[in-house]
């Protein structure tokens, strides 16, 4: 029988992406204190190295005493039961309930070997896999992934036999592997597979606007989740803004954001000596910046004459003083 429009949710559930290199402890710790409207948030993905032991840095990632504030979610690559299972019981051991399984990450070095999307035109592969990983670890278990690897025909072979299994969500990126990120995302066979789909199906890819959000909204009227990552980071309003259906920023967005900017940086230099280091990981998110925020290419031109991190702080406190202005 269908839904009643009352039966479903009023809101929107909002989730932030794992996105390596960014998502981090210090971005999500930053985020969650001055920050809001986010669901859920999911750290980058756990891989094993050559050596047989899990890659350190997602491993700290993710330890409670980095964590503090709300839950995260997560995530692992692999593509056999034997590495699967070690990383599980590593996430477990660490008291998560839940595991994100990465079937999107589409690098051809990673795809060739049958990790991330490269995975995705073997669909017996990963049901063997589910059918092993899932009563031998006790978490529960979503996925994360992109419609295919070739293209994104796979995902109509794969999505009917995961509704076997009980997952807790299935996080589509509407791409297929081989395209990157390049071209669009394929609306129209994301739209085929609802139907196809028992599990909670996430939307994932290229929401940067709350005008994008609305059109597709509009477009998948059932689809309740919604995944942004590079969106979320150029622009970290942008869940607010969503939330209030409002194009336009909150009033005290520069205070805020000077407040971000601040916890952002202050966890960096706990963490490392390395002020070059720093800087350059602040470069990285301000080339973001400089696409999402208000007036942000004049910003990051400023931010771009920055070379310390006295400097960089005086640069941060301007935000808050333009609007005491
Ligand atoms: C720099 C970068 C790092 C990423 N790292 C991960 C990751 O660790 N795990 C994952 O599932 N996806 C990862 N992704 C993919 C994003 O989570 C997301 O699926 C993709 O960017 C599309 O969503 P968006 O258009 O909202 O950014 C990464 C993407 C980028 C650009």
């Amino acid at each position: 029988m269908p839904l009643h429009k009352y039966q479903f949710p009023m809101r929107d559930f909002l989730y932030l992406a794992p996105l390596q290199s960014f998502t981090d402890h210090h971005f999500r710790n930053a985020f969650q204190q001055v920050l809001g409207d986010v669901d859920r948030f999911y750290a980058p993905y756990l891989k094993m190295s050559n050596d047989g032991t899990i890659k350190s840095g997602p491993k700290i990632d993710i330890l409670p005493a980095n964590n503090p504030f709300e839950t995260v979610v997560p995530q692992v690559m692999a593509c056999n039961t034997a590495d699967f299972l070690l990383m599980a019981d590593y996430i477990t051991d660490l008291g998560y309930t839940e595991i994100n399984w990465n079937l999107g990450c589409p690098y051809p070095m990673v795809a060739k070997r049958d990790l991330g999307s490269g995975i995705l035109d073997k669909p017996e592969k990963i049901i063997q896999i589910i059918e092993t990983v899932l009563p031998n670890m006790n978490l529960k278990l979503g996925i994360k992934m992109r419609m295919g690897y070739e293209s994104t025909e796979d995902i109509l072979t794969l999505l009917p036999q995961l509704n076997a299994y009980p997952l807790t969500e299935i996080i589509v990126h509407a791409r297929y592997g081989k395209q990157l990120y390049t071209g669009s995302c394929d609306h129209d066979r994301f739209e085929e597979i609802i139907p196809l789909c028992k599990h909670r199906l996430v939307y994932n890819g290229d929401i940067e606007t709350v005008q994008d959000f609305q059109t597709l909204k509009k477009r998948f009227p059932t689809i309740t989740d919604w995944m942004i990552g590079r969106g979320a980071i150029a622009n970290p309003f942008l869940f607010e803004m969503i939330q209030e259906n409002s194009p336009e920023f909150p009033m005290d967005w520069q205070t805020v954001f000077g407040e971000f900017l601040a916890l952002l940086l202050d966890s960096h230099l706990q963490a490392s000596s390395n002020d070059g280091n720093t800087l350059l990981k602040m470069k990285h998110y301000w080339e973001y910046f400089a696409t999402g925020i208000e007036d942000g290419s004049f910003h990051y031109k400023r931010f771009k004459k920055i070379k310390t991190i006295a400097a960089y702080q005086n640069f941060i406190s301007e935000f808050s003083e333009i609007e005491a202005e």
